[in-house]
Parts: C-alpha cells; sequence; structure tokens
C-alpha cells in the first residue's frame, strides 16, 4: 500500500468525533495560556480547535482535576427560568451560573478522589449532592432542575442563611430565582476549595465548550445566559476561590463578536486567548498526523510531487489560501484529495497537481455548509448575498450592483419556491 493508502484519512473534522485527536494533538500556545490560568475565554471560529482543546483538558492529571461537561443536551429553557429578575438584564443569570459551577467543582473533586478518610467538609459536600440529586455527579443538566434545595442543617449552618429550615425554594414567589442562592454559592465554593486542598489539587479545571448546540438562532435570551457564564466565571475567578476553581469558556468567534456587555473589552484583552492558526502552525498540525500515520521521519514534503500549481503556487499554498486558516478546514481539503487520488491510484504516494485541483469542489460545498453555521443565526438569508456575489463575479463592485444582484437572487429563490 502506497503512502496516501496507508494515512487514508487526516483524521475527523469534527474533534469530538475523532477518538485519535490526542495522539496527534499540537500542544499550541493556547495549551500554555489556558493551564497557567491566564485567561477564562476561549474564543476562535467554527473549526478552530476549541473541542480539541477541551479533549485535551479532559486528560486526568496527578496534581488536578479537570473535567469538560457536555452542553450537547443542556436545557437552556430550564436556564432561562432561573433569572435573577432584581439584577440588571446582563447580571440576569450570574448566580445561576455560578451555583452550576460551585456544584460542578465539588461533585469533579468527589468523582474524581475519592478520600479513604472522610472529613467534615467531604461530608457535608457529599450529603448536600446526595440529598438533592441523589447521587455525587449530577448531569450538568440537572444541576438546576430541582424546584427546591435541601440544606441540612448539620451540614450548612442554617444560620447563613437566616433561616432554620432543611430547605429553599429555588424560585421566589414572583418566578426570580432565589437571592439566597447567592449565600448557598459562597459556602460551596468554600467547601470545594476546602476539599481540594485536603485532596491535596492545585486546582480544579471545568470546561465548557459548545455553547452554540442546536443554535439556529442568536436570541437575546441566549446571548444574556452567555454572557451570564462569562460573568460567573469572572466573578469566581476574581475571588480567593478562584485561585483553584478554574472555570474556562469556549466562544465561537460569531458569537463572541454579538455579546454587549460593560466589560467585555476588558475580558478579550486580559482574559481572552483567540485561535488563531497560520500558514506554519497548520503545516505542524498536518506533519504531526503524518508522523503518527507513517513514522517519524515523514513530512508533508514526502506525500506531494512538489510540481508547482498554476500561479506558480505549491500546493500547500494553494490549499491554505483555500481555507480560512481553520484546521477543521485543511483537514478537510485534504480528505477530500486523499479519496481523489486513491481513487486514480490506489497505491499512490503523494498527491498530484489534478487530486488537488479535484478536490475543490467537494471542498466548496463543505466550505458553504460550514458558513451556513457560522453566518446563519445571525443572518438568516445570506444565501442570497452569496448568490448575488457570484452573479457579479468580481470583486470589486458598486452598492447598486450588489443591491440589484441581491433583488435578482431572492426574486429567483422565490419563482423557484413557487414552482416547488
Ligand atoms: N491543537 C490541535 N492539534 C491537532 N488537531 C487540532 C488541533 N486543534 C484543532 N484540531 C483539529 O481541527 C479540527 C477542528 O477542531 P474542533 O472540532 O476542535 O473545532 P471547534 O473549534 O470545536 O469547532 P466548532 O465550533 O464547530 O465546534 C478537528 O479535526 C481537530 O482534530
Ligand atoms: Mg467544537
Amino acid at each position: 500500500m502506497g503512502y496516501l493508502g496507508t494515512i487514508g484519512s487526516f483524521g475527523d473534522v469534527a474533534a469530538e468525533d475523532d477518538d485519535a485527536v490526542l495522539s496527534y494533538f499540537l500542544k499550541t500556545e493556547a495549551v500554555d495560556r489556558i493551564e497557567s490560568g491566564d485567561c477564562y475565554a476561549v474564543i476562535g471560529r467554527k473549526g478552530s480547535g476549541k473541542t480539541a482543546l477541551t479533549k485535551y483538558f479532559s486528560q486526568p492529571r496527578k496534581e488536578y482535576v479537570t473535567t469538560a461537561p457536555s452542553l450537547r443536551d443542556y436545557p437552556w429553557n430550564l436556564h432561562a427560568r432561573r433569572k435573577n429578575i432584581g439584577a440588571s438584564e446582563i447580571e440576569s443569570y450570574v448566580s445561576a451560573w455560578r451555583y452550576l459551577i460551585a456544584v460542578k467543582a465539588i461533585s469533579v473533586i468527589l468523582e474524581q478522589r475519592s478520600m479513604s478518610t472522610m472529613t467534615d467538609s467531604q461530608r457535608a459536600a457529599r450529603e448536600f449532592l446526595n440529598e438533592n440529586y441523589g447521587g455525587i455527579v449530577p448531569s450538568l443538566s440537572d444541576i438546576l432542575s430541582p424546584p427546591r434545595w435541601r440544606v441540612g442543617k448539620t451540614i450548612f449552618s442554617p444560620q447563613a442563611f437566616g433561616v432554620a429550615v432543611g430547605s429553599i425554594e429555588f424560585e421566589s414567589e414572583n418566578g426570580s430565582i432565589s437571592p439566597e442562592i447567592d449565600t448557598l454559592t459562597n459556602i460551596l465554593l468554600r467547601t470545594a476549595v476546602t476539599i481540594a486542598n485536603q485532596a491535596g489539587l492545585k486546582k480544579v479545571c471545568i470546561h465548557f465548550d459548545e455553547l452554540d448546540q442546536g443554535l439556529s438562532q442568536l436570541d437575546e435570551s441566549r446571548k444574556q445566559m452567555i454572557i451570564g457564564l462569562i460573568l460567573a466565571i469572572r466573578s469566581i475567578r476574581g475571588r480567593k476561590e478562584g485561585d483553584i476553581i478554574y472555570p474556562v469558556c469556549y466562544v465561537r468567534t460569531d458569537i463572541w463578536d454579538e455579546l454587549r456587555f460593560s466589560d467585555k473589552n476588558k475580558v478579550s484583552q486580559s482574559s481572552a486567548v483567540y485561535l488563531e492558526w497560520d500558514q506554519n502552525s497548520l503545516l505542524e498540525m498536518v506533519d504531526e498526523r503524518i508522523r503518527v500515520k507513517l513514522g517519524k521521519g515523514f513530512s508533508w514534503n514526502d506525500i506531494e510531487d512538489e510540481a508547482l500549481m498554476r500561479g506558480s503556487q505549491s500546493k500547500w499554498s494553494h490549499i491554505v489560501s483555500r481555507t480560512f486558516m481553520r484546521p477543521r478546514d485543511v483537514i478537510q481539503f485534504l480528505n477530500f484529495a486523499t479519496q481523489k487520488a486513491l481513487k486514480e491510484l490506489p497505491d499512490a504516494d503523494g498527491f498530484d497537481n489534478n487530486d488537488i485541483q479535484a478536490a475543490r469542489e467537494p471542498y466548496s460545498r463543505y466550505l458553504k455548509q460550514e458558513l451556513d453555521d457560522e453566518i446563519g443565526p445571525h443572518w438568516a438569508k445570506w444565501g442570497d448575498a452569496l448568490q448575488a456575489c457570484s452573479e457579479l463575479a468580481t470583486i470589486t463592485f458598486t452598492r447598486e450592483a450588489f443591491s440589484s444582484a441581491v433583488t435578482k437572487s431572492v426574486f429567483s429563490r422565490v419563482c423557484q419556491r413557487l414552482q416547488g
């Protein structure tokens, strides 16, 4: 079998579907910045490597516990009800997220570090989770679901709440989340730090990815909930407990751009890392995959015939200039090129210009779909504008020419629908 047959595929285009991703994971600068606690917001376009990072950070470590709970089936509608009506719109979801992070923190410590001798704080934390969630590892979807908390009086002193009862309603009478949640959260955070110290843990990391799952439209309420998570993380990181409890959120660039809150610029400047790639880092990412599949001494140069493409462009430049500098685009392009090459010559060792050329058509279809996911939630009819650009077929055009091309495209879409 030739080199390309041995490679077979450059990997799945979504990190969550690629079981081998950690075997060829490239440690970029972002890894160190997240690990050092330098930043808590990771911002990147679709396919730039957010999920790959959370997979990397989900690996068990000796000195700390880490988890990347899935937000795939997260009940956003339930979360929307856990609003603090007394707070400003922007702050209204902060309390619910802080509580969720605190619960997740104690849960992950107890789950990943079973303790032989139980201290009072460990017993308290365990009892709180068992009483409210029927176990010590509630799913993310369950954390905000109980209508009330049961707070054992031997555990969290009821005086802390100014009441001598064993349970507190999640919702107050006006439908708002109960103001007592903040007191409870502070107690839980302190408990998390105590039990982390007792277990000899330096950090408790919680990575929130896939905030955009199932998002066909970015409405105000979802925006506020995402802002709420960022502010909740910031508030925890800004406290003493933030030295140990490290929540991090991963946000798609297009969504981040739509969020409005007063300290956004501050967060962008000092606490965010942007996932950006260039020709060289993308090549390193591909070389790493080639090395894992073919052997240590191999790299990109060994799997292409070095003939230049039209315009004296190297194959690599030709490929990369058709991507948005995102690993997913490059991997998808190479997978299509591999399929084409193997179809032509089952024992091919490398790509020729025809393979790269032939990959462009299926790659374009992929890219359109990828952009649909990114642009659709903000601009449902962006396809008309794309169609108009295609009609105009020039890089520069007047506003009038564009308007009339859009009108034509809308008209033809409506006609097609009527005919259909
Ligand atoms: N550091 C890396 N090392 C190796 N491969 C990477 C790295 N970062 C990303 N990739 C690869 O790039 C592709 C896209 O990455 P990933 O699925 O993590 O993107 P994403 O930012 O989560 O996208 P989306 O917003 O659509 O969820 C995957 O195939 C992944 O394996
Ligand atoms: Mg992802």
